[in-house]
Parts: structure tokens; sequence; C-alpha cells
């Protein structure tokens, strides 16, 4: 059955980067400037800081607890890790989730990041050089729409470059790309801030200093704290940019020795996350486009609150304009988008592939190789269509992780017991754990999770109920069919099992 004897970590140094790499991705330096700005800057740190402390840090201490839980079972993925603290039969079931949403995302957030791909060559062949703000925005939206500027060879680029290194394994290959690309990108995510931040107005270039756009975001703005919006905004990018309420951090933590500390290690990854996306992720994209556009006018273009614009039609211009030096920004802010991309889509595919050697005894190279299989059928009609793209990432990037997190916080603590939940989380710890937390997680934070639950559920009747293009229809289908997929996996697995089960 498993080897997983074999496909633990390397190191200590490396589990963490691996887990902050997981963490640190396209959502640090696009989603979450964007989320800012479009919730009224100084208006969205302070829920996004409650919601860290409230939901982030203790969903943390919850995943990276049950994850080493189900590694004592040899279980590494969430439908099994489930079961085993459930114990009725019908939990694997939810942990199916935990499955599904790691490749319902990686269909659509592959391809994003080959676009940071395709544009770091863009960068270093010059092809902005000269072009007008408008030809370049021209230019990013020929590329969306699959036009002639579009080389759809750097997605399959992308998703080959996945699936190899998946292929070598935990040790082997995800511990080994975090550690070149995660000091990399913190330096040059710091170069560019720097550069982001000593931005100073000029006749003939920016309008504002670098440091309207860093106020814009950071005087707090406490005139909207009561907008509901504002709140489920501000929860939503804790989820997505902690890879909270996915299956990956279970899966990460699953190949942890029983013994080993999760309590500093959760601590040390959500924190290194925390630091890139509140710091390095305010310093970039924010000051320098306020500086050369205007508040105003950076307002109106983050629409969706998605940032993709200003990443890739606005920065490109100005880096061009920048001169020799723009070329070198430019591939840093490309390769920056792009390291932090692959450490996050790495630890998609590993739920799937551990799930494929603990039940089915598919060597991991193997099962890497059926995930990129799988992403790339799925990925295409994300690729292919906005609308479909649209809604695998409403569904899966949003919707999915509430449900999930409620769930896994009501298994943990209310049905494994929140007594044997914190003794967990404590056993191994390398730093005390403020008792707090276990109020926190006992009560604020699943309170926390119906409220935004709730406070969804207009928003996804709307969805459920809006029509959409042949393509979106597609991908609701698929994702549907996907779940029940999974499903029908998880039951036989579990049949399979029956004779063996050492819990
Ligand atoms: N946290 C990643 C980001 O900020 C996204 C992600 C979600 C990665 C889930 C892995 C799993 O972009």
């Amino acid at each position: 059955m498993s080897n997983t004897a074999s496909a633990g970590w390397g190191s200590r140094v490396g589990l963490i980067l691996a887990m902050a790499g997981n963490a640190v991705g396209l959502g640090n330096f696009l989603r979450f400037p964007a989320q800012a700005i479009e919730n009224g800057g100084g208006a969205f740190i302070i829920p996004y800081l409650v919601c860290f402390l409230l939901m982030g840090l203790p969903l943390l201490f919850v995943e990276w607890s049950m994850g080493r839980f189900g590694g004592k079972y040899k279980q590494h993925s969430t439908p099994f890790i489930f079961d085993a603290m459930g114990k009725a039969p019908y939990w694997k079931y939810f942990g199916v989730f935990g499955i599904f949403t790691n490749i319902a995302v990686a269909a659509f957030y592959c391809y994003l990041e080959s676009w940071a791909l395709s544009w770091a060559y863009y960068s270093v062949a010059g092809t902005f050089t000269g072009m007008s703000q408008t030809e370049v925005q021209a230019f990013f939206q020929n590329y969306i729409e699959l036009g002639t500027s579009h080389p759809v060879i750097f997605w399959i680029i992308c998703l080959f470059l996945n699936t190899w290194i998946l292929s070598r394994g935990l040790s082997g290959g995800v511990e080994k790309v975090a550690k070149i690309g995660m000091p990399l990108l913190i330096l040059f995510g710091l170069i560019l801030g720097i550069t982001g931040l000593t931005l100073q107005a000029s006749p003939d270039g920016a309008i504002n200093d670098g440091v309207v756009g860093l106020n814009y975001l950071w005087n707090p703005d406490f005139s909207t704290i009561w907008s509901f919006k504002v709140w489920v905004a501000a929860a939503g990018q804790i989820f997505f940019t902690l890879s909270l309420g996915m299956g990956s951090i279970h899966c990460y933590a699953s190949y942890l020795n029983s013994k080993e500390d999760i309590a500093l290690n959760a601590m040390s990854a959500g924190w290194m996350n925390e630091f890139v996306e509140v710091v390095l992720g305010s310093m970039i994209i924010i000051p320098i486009s306020i500086g050369y556009l205007g508040i105003e006018a950076v307002t109106n273009m983050v629409s969706g609150g998605s940032g993709l614009g200003i990443g890739f039609a606005v920065l490109p211009k100005l880096f061009a304009d920048w001169g020799a030096f723009g070329v070198v920004a430019g591939l840093m802010w490309f390769g920056l988008l792009f390291f932090a991309g692959i450490t996050s889509s790495l630890a998609m595919g590993t739920p799937v592939m551990g799930f494929l050697d603990d039940n089915f005894g598919i060597r991991q190279s193997r099962g890497a190789w059926i995930f990129g299989g799988i992403i790339l059928l799925l990925g295409l009609p994300c690729v292919l269509s906005q609308d479909a793209f649209n809604e695998f990432d409403y569904w899966a990037g949003t919707i999915a992780l509430v449900v999930f997190a409620l769930v896994e916080i009501v298994l943990f603590a209310w049905v494994f017991g929140m007594d044997k939940g914190w003794a967990e989380i404590n056993a191994g710890a390398d730093i005390k754990v403020p008792k707090i937390f276990k109020f926190i997680i006992q009560f604020v934070s699943p309170v926390f999770l119906i409220v935004v639950f709730i406070g969804a559920i207009p928003g996804i009747i709307e969805n459920a109920t809006k029509d959409t293009s042949f393509y979106g229809w597609m991908a609701r289908f698929l994702l549907l069919a996907l779940f029940a997929l999974i499903c029908v996996f998880v039951y036989i697995a579990s049949k399979r099992n029956q004779s063996s089960k050492l819990y």
C-alpha cells in the first residue's frame, strides 16, 4: 500500500518554506492589494487583521494538527483524515472537499501562473518597449481572449513543470523548489517594494510619491467597520491567502512525524505569509500604480478585486518607461509571481497524490502525472472561457473554502473533542500556545464562520441561479461531476480499506 515512509520532508527549514510557499501565492501580490483597494484601503485592514487572529491562526492550528494526526494512520488526504477523527461513516464525504477544491482551484490557478511565465518572457524580449498604455492594455486583452498574442504553449510548459516537480516527491521536488523560490521571491519583493516606496512625484512621471499609496492602505478608517461586505471580503482573503479550507495544509502536515512540532511551525509559516502579504504585497502594486495614476483611477480599475489588470497591463508599461532597470523590474515582478504561483500549485497536487497512494497504492510519481492530466482537462475550459474561469474561481476558490472550514472546525472541536484537539495541537510543541486559542477554536471561530457563511448565502443564490454561457454551464457541470466522482472513489477506497482499518 502506502510508500510514505520514504516520502516525508527533508528538513524543518524545508517544511516551513514549503508551507510558506503553499500560502504565499498570487493571492498575496494580486488579490490582496486589489481587495484592499476595492474595500476602501484603510477600512479593509482592521477587519483583515481581526479575521487573521480569530479565524486564520486558529484554523492553521486545526489544519496542521488534523494533518499530523492523519499521518499517524498513514492517511494523507482529508477524506480519511476526517474518517479517522470523526468515526461516523459520513465524515469522509465532507473530506471530499479537500481533494475537490485542490483540483478545481489548480485548474484555473495554473493558467494564471502561466501568465506570469509568459509575461516574464515578454519583459525580457522587450515586447512592451515603446507601447502606449492603451497598447499594453490591448495586448493583455487580446491575450486573455486567446488572440494572436497568446502562446498557449506557456500554459503547457507550466503544467509540465508542476507535474514534473511533483513527480520528484516532497523532499526531492517540492521542498527544493521552495528553498530556491521563496528566498528569491522575498529578495525580488524587497527590491521592488523599496522601489515602490521611494517613488517620487516628478514632472514627467509619477504624480504621487510612493507613500501616498501606502498611506491610503495603512491609514485606518473606522467608518466602514460595520460594513458586512468588507468583513466578508476580509474573511475571504484570509482563507485564500493562507490556503485554508483546501486540504493542502493537512496533506503537507500529514508527512510530519507524530512527535514533531506543529505549533511553532504553523505560526512561522502563517506569519511569513502575512509578512509577504501585508508588507511586500502592499509595497509594490499599490504605491506604484497610485503613484502614476492616482487613487481614483486605480480604484476604478480594480473591478472584482482581482488586480490582474494592474499587475499585467499597467505595471509592464510603467516598467518599460524605466529603461534598463525596467527590464530587470519586469523580470523580478513576473518571476516573483511565478515563484509565488508554483509553490502554491504544487501544494494543490499533493492531496491528490496522497489519496491515490494511500488508498490505491499508486506511486507518487505516477500520481503526479495523473494529477497533471486532470488539470490539463479541467483547465481547458478555464483557458478557453472567462465564464468557466469565474465559475471555478467562485465555487471552488471562494465558497468551498468556507464550507470546508466550517465543517472541519466543528469536527475538530466538537466531534473529535476540544480537549483531545488541544492536546494534539500542543503535542511536541516548541512554543506555548496561548490558552485563549482553545476558547477561540471552540467557540469564536465556529460562530465567526457561521456568520460569514450566512453572509455569503445571498451571493451563493445569486450565482447559482444566474444564467451563463455554454462554457459557464460546462464548468458547473464539470465541478459537480468532479465532486461526485471523488465521492465514488472515496466509497471504493473505504470498502477496500475496511479490512485493514487501523483506528
Ligand atoms: N494561498 C495561495 C495564494 O495566496 C492560494 C492557494 C490556495 C494555494 C489553496 C494552495 C492552496 O495564492
